[in-house]
């Protein structure tokens, strides 16, 4: 974990934590009970949010994570300052190893990941800590043509 109390998304952690509580009591989670809320702000300053949303077919639900990454790129962003992350339960719920790939395609190394329940932030850490030494856009340049 990292001392993130001077992140420029500081004071953006309030409205991130009422739009991901907000969404999380919306999640589709009738299989595991586990209702999660995501909430991303941009560098531009936008805010998206999604709820889990599971399914019969167990392996095609998709993470709160996912869903609010699908929303940012279909609102006109593409680079995020943080992510927080609301969840139920004792432990510190950060994002699973699929979300952290999938929102460092968006991010830097000192993107600011918020893990929350619903008392407030339980911790904070930088996307480079919660997947360090990471496969991204960078390690294509060169490949894709
Ligand atoms: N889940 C998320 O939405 N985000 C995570 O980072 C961890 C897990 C959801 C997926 C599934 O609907 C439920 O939580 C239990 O794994």
């Amino acid at each position: 974990m990292s001392d993130l109390a001077n992140h420029p998304a500081e004071h953006r952690v309030p409205e991130l934590f009422a739009a991901a509580r907000e969404v999380q009591s919306r999640a589709y989670a009738p299989y595991s009970h586990f209702h999660v809320g995501a909430a991303i702000l941009t560098t531009t300053g936008r805010i998206y949010a999604c709820c889990n949303v599971e399914n019969a077919a167990y392996p095609v639900s998709t993470c709160a994570e996912a869903g609010a990454i699908s929303m940012m790129i279909a609102g006109g962003d593409d680079s995020i300052a943080a992510v927080l992350t609301i969840c139920d339960g004792d432990e510190v719920g950060t994002c699973c190893g699929g979300c952290r790939q999938r929102v460092r395609e968006f991010s830097s190394p000192t993107t600011a990941i918020y893990a929350c329940g619903p008392e407030g932030v339980r911790a904070v850490f930088t996307m480079d800590g919660l997947l360090p030494v990471s496969f991204g856009p960078d390690n294509l340049r060169g490949f894709v043509k």
